[in-house]
């Protein structure tokens, strides 16, 4: 049987309309899922929609529709960018779906029977235009930090969740497990947030309706961060163990980003301990896209839209360069400039020149025939090991979810690639039918190389790969058991590839 691999992204507001942070965690769930399929692994890839709460039903209100109508006209948008960025996900869960509503309402109904969650009263202070609750760190001088009136005192029945119970063993269990909270600073930043000690959490609202009802109390919705959380366990058919939740849970990797991590590394992981089920074993939190140096925002009006990038760039050009540009965990900024110069430098010079070049030059010498190698010289050598280098870096990058440095491995080689072609020259050897055998060894290490290099580019760009592998002549799909060398059999017919991606002219 098959080992298991279950990985999530956040589940999107409908409130919003899709933009490159969005597509930047699920591109990133996208090529771990890939790759973790192709070492073998059953993998479920989770993502989907955040559909309850009060800022999409007054998103609905503004726009004159029902909540729902909203939710079905957005999600269209997120699901219809998903594919278009060849997104591999198992499943896609929607908060307002009937699998999703039943597992909350049990989770919460086992909570409240065993006292863990309990009716209380919520004092805080009130925005009434904005109709929004705020804490006294929020409502500094009185004044609604949105509109900037004055707030109230108010208070509110609300249903709390114990969490003031759970945060020692909490802080127990990440202590004990250094890679459940990731990157190290943002486990930092958690503990001492832990270490201050947990306050009792508002779990329930009754300001606004468009929610899941507290079970036996239909005043009441559920707060939708509770909701939402559960998504990761419903998408499983939680509560029913003898499926897909007794198969997958629990979950491998959590991609989130940093601006989510406390409710992800906090608030989750008490509910879960609560409910009696175990944790998560990672949570990784990566780090926010500026533009152009400038944070992302509507009223500046410059929202990265994924859609127009790829329909003027390609969509592996946009799947590269958002996890080649930033290490994953840090921040980063998008700009043209540097789009353009990994265009032309990474992608048109570097792998496409390799594949065209090498190519062209079996065609021409061989008739498309891959030859069979002779002896391999200190020169190929030195190219096979630094090809097995690669295949081990690659693993253990994406182990570390170091997408970045993982793609500099394999340019490294790609790097190689062409550098033995300069050392090696093809087309002197070809000048002499002497040197038959050493051509054919040659072009035989250059392709190889390749292969490998484009299988282990393919869960970033799986296009791509899909193409440089087919003028290669390998139609199988790839699996862990080819990435060694010299699966590619003599006398594979190969064919001469197109330019991969073509240079982007640019005014100085
Ligand atoms: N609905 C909640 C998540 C619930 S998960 C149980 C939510 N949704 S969101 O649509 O606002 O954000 C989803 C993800 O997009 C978050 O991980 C967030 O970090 C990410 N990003 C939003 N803007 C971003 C950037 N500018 N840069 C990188 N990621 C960003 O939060």
């Amino acid at each position: 049987m098959k080992p298991t691999f279950y990985l999530t992204t956040p589940i999107y507001y409908v409130n919003d309309v899709p933009h490159i942070g969005h597509a930047y965690t699920t591109l990133a769930a996208d090529v771990l899922a890939r790759y973790k399929r192709l070492k073998g692994y059953d993998v479920f890839f989770l993502t989907g929609s955040d559909e309850h709460g009060q800022k999409v039903e007054k998103a609905a209100q503004a726009a004159g529709e029902t909540p729902l109508e909203l939710a079905d006209r957005v999600v269209k948008r997120f699901q219809a960018l998903w594919e278009k960025l060849g997104i591999s996900n198992s499943d896609f869960i929607r908060t307002t779906q009937e699998r999703h509503k039943q597992g909350v309402s049990h989770i919460f109904k086992q909570l409240m029977d065993q006292g863990d969650i309990y009716l209380g009263e919520y004092e805080d202070w009130y925005c009434t235009p904005c109709e929004t609750f705020w804490t006294e760190t929020q409502a500094e001088d009185g004044k609604c930090p949105d509109c900037n009136r004055p707030v109230e005192k108010l208070k509110e029945e609300s249903y709390f969740f114990k969490m003031s119970a759970y945060g020692e063993r909490l802080l127990a269990h990440i202590e004990a497990n250094p890679d459940f909270i990731q990157p190290r600073t943002k486990r930092n930043e958690i503990i001492s947030f832990l270490k201050e000690g947990l306050r009792d959490l508002s779990v329930s609202r009754t300001s606004f309706s468009w929610g899941i009802p507290v079970p036996g109390n239909e005043r009441h919705v559920i707060y939708v961060w509770f909701d939402a959380l559960t998504n990761y366990i419903t998408a499983l058919g939680y509560p029913d163990a003898s499926g897909n939740f007794g198969t997958y849970w629990p979950v491998d990797v959590q991609l989130i980003g940093k601006d989510i991590l406390r409710f992800h590394a906090v608030y989750w992981p008490t509910f879960l301990m609560a409910a009696g089920l175990p944790l998560p074993k990672k949570v990784f939190a990566h780090g926010w896209w500026t533009v152009e140096g400038q944070k992302m925002s509507k009223s500046l009006q410059n929202v990265v839209e994924p859609n127009m990038l790829i329909d003027k760039y390609g969509v592996d050009v946009v799947r590269y360069f958002l996890l080649r540009e930033v290490p994953f965990g840090l921040d980063g900024d998008f700009s043209h400039a540097s789009l353009i110069s990994r265009i032309n430098s990474d992608l048109a010079n570097d792998i496409g020149n390799l594949l065209s070049r090498s190519t062209a030059m079996l065609v021409k010498y061989f008739d498309g025939a891959l030859p069979a190698p002779g002896q391999l010289t200190e020169l190929d050598l030195a190219l096979k090991s630094k090809a097995e280098t690669m295949i081990t870096t690659v693993d253990a990058c994406m182990d570390e979810l170091a997408f970045s440095k993982a793609l500099q491995a394999i340019w490294e080689v790609i790097g190689a690639g062409n550098k033995y072609i300069d050392e090696t020259t093809p087309w002197s050897l070809a000048k002499d039918p002497a040197n038959q055998e050493r051509l054919a060894t040659v072009m035989y290490c250059l392709l190889e190389v390749q292969r490998l290099i484009h299988s282990l580019v393919a869960p970033f760009m799986p296009e791509t790969a899909h193409k440089a592998l087919i003028c290669l002549g390998w139609t199988a799909e790839i699996s862990q058991h080819d990435l060694v060398w010299g699966r590619l059999a003599a006398g594979t017919m190969i064919n001469k590839a197109e330019a991969l991606f073509p240079r982007i002219e640019t005014k100085e």
